[in-house]
C-alpha cells in the first residue's frame, strides 16, 4: 500500500459490525480516511453516527470486521498483542467523562500508565510533575479527582494521556460535560500541546463550534459513513451535505416554518464579514431586508460567516438583491422551503 510520509493514521475501506440477539448493527460502512501527522482532525456527527467506534479502531480497541488501518504505516492487523500494546501507548485517549482514578491522587494519576509502562520511579515522579505544569495542575498534585472541577480534572487526564509521549491523542467529546468557557480554556491548551508537543490531534464532537475552534481538517459522519470531509473552513463556508448543513445552521428547520419563499443564504468570509453588507445591501436596492438567522465564526484570525435573510416577495426585489450580490462577490443561494 502506498503511504504518504506525512501519513499517520490511515483507514482502507474499514467497516464493523456489532451483531447482538437482536440483531447486527453496521456502526462503520466503508472508511477511508488519511489522518497526517500534526494534524488537529475533526470528527462530526450525530449521536449514533459511528465516531466513536471509529476511533476505537484506529488502535484497535475494536478490531474491524473488514477493511485496514495502518498506524505510521504499519497494518495493525499484521501486529502481535505486545506490538499493539505498544502502538496502543503513542494513540492515547481522553473521554467526556475523564475517567480518572478515584482513590488516586492527581499526582499518582499521571504516574499510573508510566508505571504500566515499566518506567523508572524517578523518572515518572519528574515526567508527572512537569506535565502537570504543562496543564496548569502543578498546585494540585496531592487532590483527588472528586475535589477538582470538571475543566481541572480534563487537564488531569490531558497529562495523563500525555505521559508515554503518544503521537496521536484522540478526544472522545473531551469537551462534552463542559460549560462553554472551560470549554474554550480545554480547546485551547489542546492545540497548545499541538504546537508545542507536535502531537496529532483527533477530535470527536457533535458541535461544529468545538471543529472550528481546535481543528483544520474535519470529516463528517452520518449513519455510519463519511459524508463530507475538507479543511474545516471549506466545509464550513460551503457545506455539501444536508448533515454538514445543520451542523453549521442547527435550525435548519426554520425553513420550513417561514411563511416566505424568498429566503436568500449567504455565505461570506473574512472581507466581508467585517463590513456592514446588509445595510450596504438595503441602501442599494432600497428594499427592506430582514435577517432570519446569523452565525459567524472566526478561524485563524478569519470572520467566516453565514446569514439567511428576507426578502420582499416580488420579482423586481428579488432580482435587484441577486444583482447587487453577483456585483459585491458575495455567495448565495436561494433557500427553498
Ligand atoms: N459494543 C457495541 N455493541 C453493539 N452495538 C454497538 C456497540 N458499540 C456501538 N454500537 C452501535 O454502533 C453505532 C455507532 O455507535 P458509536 O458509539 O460509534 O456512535 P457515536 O457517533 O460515537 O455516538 P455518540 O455521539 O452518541 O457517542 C450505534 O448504533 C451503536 O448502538
Ligand atoms: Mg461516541
Amino acid at each position: 500500500m502506498e503511504q504518504s510520509q506525512n501519513v499517520i493514521l490511515q483507514t482502507v475501506n474499514l467497516t464493523k459490525e456489532f451483531s447482538s440477539k437482536s440483531g447486527s448493527v453496521q456502526a462503520l460502512k466503508d472508511i477511508n480516511l488519511s489522518i497526517n501527522s500534526g494534524d488537529s482532525f475533526g470528527i462530526i456527527g450525530l449521536s449514533g453516527a459511528g465516531k466513536s467506534t471509529l476511533i476505537r479502531c484506529f488502535n484497535f480497541l475494536e478490531r474491524p470486521s473488514s477493511g485496514k488501518v495502518f498506524f505510521q504505516g504499519r497494518d495493525l492487523a499484521a501486529l502481535s498483542e505486545k506490538e499493539l500494546r505498544q502502538v496502543r501507548r503513542k494513540i492515547s485517549m481522553i473521554f467526556q467523562n475523564f475517567n480518572l482514578l478515584a482513590q488516586r491522587t492527581v499526582l499518582d494519576n499521571v504516574i499510573f500508565p508510566l508505571e504500566i509502562s515499566g518506567a523508572e520511579k524517578d523518572y515518572s515522579l519528574a515526567r508527572a510533575k512537569e506535565l502537570l505544569e504543562l496543564v496548569s495542575m502543578g498546585d494540585k498534585l496531592n487532590a483527588y479527582p472528586d475535589q477538582l472541577s470538571g475543566g481541572q480534572r480534563q487537564r488531569v487526564a490531558i497529562a495523563r494521556a500525555l505521559a508515554n509521549k503518544p503521537d496521536v491523542l484522540l478526544c472522545d467529546e473531551a469537551t462534552s460535560a463542559l460549560d462553554p468557557d472551560t470549554t474554550e480554556q480545554i480547546l485551547h491548551l489542546l492545540k497548545e500541546i499541538q504546537h508545542k508537543l507536535g502531537i496529532t490531534l483527533v477530535i470527536i464532537t457533535h458541535q461544529m463550534d468545538v471543529v472550528i475552534k481546535a481543528c483544520d481538517k474535519v470529516a463528517v459522519m452520518e449513519n455510519s459513513r463519511i459524508v463530507e470531509e475538507g479543511k474545516v473552513k471549506d466545509v464550513f463556508v460551503k457545506p455539501q451535505s444536508d448533515i454538514a448543513k445543520r451542523l453549521i445552521m442547527p435550525h435548519g428547520e426554520l425553513v420550513k416554518k417561514i411563511d416566505s419563499n424568498r429566503l436568500i443564504r449567504l455565505t461570506f468570509d473574512g472581507l466581508a464579514a467585517g463590513e456592514p453588507i446588509l445595510a450596504n445591501l438595503i441602501l442599494a436596492c432600497r428594499v427592506p431586508v430582514s435577517i432570519l438567522q446569523a452565525d459567524s465564526n472566526t478561524i485563524d484570525g478569519v470572520t467566516y460567516g453565514q446569514m439567511l435573510i428576507r426578502i420582499p416577495d416580488d420579482n423586481i426585489s428579488e432580482s435587484r438583491i441577486l444583482a447587487w450580490l453577483e456585483e459585491n462577490n458575495i455567495n448565495y443561494k436561494k433557500e427553498r422551503k
